[in-house]
Parts: structure tokens; C-alpha cells; sequence
């Protein structure tokens, strides 16, 4: 599964050319991977119509944890769902660092995203100063402890993505390693719930990600930077591998 993070970029006129390029490169390989294409909010709603029956689905970058109300700015979970998407990436470090967002809050976010029958995508990861003082096991198992105690409380079987980014590798282009980021998977591994498929993000590009999904736990990327490149974009998937 490859998830691109657009962040805060792009404008009508980029989401109609990289889709366009990204759609046709597709249809042209034998796809064993999703593809999910998470722009900023407001251009959810004409991506929806430009991928079309292409191979592409739709995810939100971020959702409020309300159902609805006085909450000027505010984006609701069943409104992504009613402008088609089916994930919603949650608890992005840029969020948790940029808004102070905590893991009560993203647990709160993830019960709005499983109650609107969508996919969350929960982030996780630690700083550079965590991982130096070798805590990174400890964060990334207490970032998603946060959300497995809700779904054990409140919501019985509902699955999820799991999505590791080291804040120190995240656009800084400088890549975990494969050894890195495994030891990190298999750690996680043995905490989610089985069927869980666990993500890797943080300088993904096309000429390291084949060497990051051999690694025995790493089910595919999350892509920021490396998504606003149509051309890389595709190498990327192509790079993991395709049937056929
Ligand atoms: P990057 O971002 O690929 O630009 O490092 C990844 C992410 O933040 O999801």
C-alpha cells in the first residue's frame, strides 16, 4: 500500500496534471498495491471526480473528532465521507508538533474516523532527542497503545493502518534505515492486532524504497514530499514491485 501526503501543497491545476499522469501510468502495470492520494481538504471533492474508476482512492490528511457544530474551521468525518474518501491519516507528527495535537486527542479522532466507517491511518514516531536517548520503542509503543485502548473500550474489531515516521527522517531527506525502521515494525508488530498493515514514512523515494519493503514488516510508504512528483511517485510503486 503506497499513501501520498500532499500537506499543504498543490492547487487545481496540480491536481489535474499529476492525476492524470499518475492514473495513466498505473493502468499501464498490473497493480498489486492501493494507492490512496490524500490532498488538503478543499480539493477532496474534485479528486474524487478526476480518479474517477482508476485505480486511485481518496483519504483526508486530518478530521476534528466532533460529529458536527459551532466548530468554525472544523471538518467533520462524515463530511469526508460524504465527499468520498475512505482513510483519514491521523496523528501526523506535524500535526501532533505544528497543533500540540496529544494521543488522547488522536484517540478521540480515531473513534470519529471508525464511527464514520472510514480507514484511519494513525501515525506514529519519534524526535531525534527520543531515539539519541534510546526511547523510540517506548514512544511508538505509547502512541499506539493510545488508540488500541479505545478500540478495546468502545469499538470491538475495528482495524486499522499503522503508519511509523520518525519525525528526523520526515522531509529532511535523510531515510531510517531498513534495519532502523524493521526494528521499529517488528516491535509494533507484536503490539497491533494481527492483519494490522504497518507503513513506513520519512524520505521514501523511489531509490530506497525497494530495499525498505523487503524488510519482513514493512507493508508499504507513506509519502510526503516524494508524492508531489508524479513521475517519482510512480517509481516508487513500480519500485515495490508489480505483478506481471
Ligand atoms: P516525507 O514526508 O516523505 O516528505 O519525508 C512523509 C510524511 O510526513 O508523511
Amino acid at each position: 500500500m503506497v499513501v501520498a501526503n500532499w500537506k499543504m501543497h498543490g492547487s487545481t491545476e496540480f491536481a489535474a496534471e499529476i492525476i492524470s499522469t499518475i492514473a495513466s501510468a498505473l493502468s499501464a502495470i498490473n497493480l498489486n498495491s492501493a494507492v490512496v492520494l490524500c490532498p488538503p481538504y478543499v480539493y477532496l471533492h474534485e479528486i474524487k471526480r478526476a480518479i474517477g474508476g482508476s485505480v486511485l482512492e481518496l483519504g483526508a490528511q486530518d478530521v476534528d473528532y466532533r460529529a458536527q457544530g459551532a466548530v468554525t474551521g472544523g471538518i467533520a468525518a462524515d463530511m469526508l465521507r460524504d465527499v468520498g474518501c475512505d482513510y483519514v491519516i491521523i496523528g501526523h507528527s506535524e500535526r501532533r508538533q505544528l497543533f500540540a495535537e496529544s494521543d488522547a486527542l488522536v484517540a478521540q479522532k480515531f473513534v470519529a474516523v471508525a464511527a464514520a466507517g472510514l480507514m484511519p491511518i494513525v501515525c506514529v514516531g519519534e524526535t531525534k532527542e527520543e531515539r539519541d536517548a534510546g526511547q523510540t520503542l517506548q514512544v511508538v509503543a505509547r502512541q499506539v497503545r493510545s488508540v488500541l485502548d479505545v478500540i478495546d473500550v468502545d469499538l470491538g474489531s475495528q482495524g486499522f493502518i499503522l503508519a511509523y515516521e520518525p519525525i528526523w527522517a520526515i522531509g529532511t531527506g535523510e531515510v531510517a534505515t531498513p534495519e532502523q525502521a524493521q526494528e521499529v515494525h517488528a516491535h509494533l508488530r507484536g503490539i497491533v492486532p494481527e492483519g494490522t498493515r504497518i507503513l513506513y514514512g520519512g524520505s521514501v523515494k523511489a531509490n530506497n524504497a525497494a530495499a525498505l519493503i523487503q524488510q519482513q514488516d514493512i507493508d508499504g510508504f507513506l509519502v510526503g514530499g516524494a508524492s508531489l512528483k508524479a513521475e517519482e511517485f510512480v517509481n516508487i510503486i513500480v519500485n515495490i514491485g508489480v505483478e506481471g
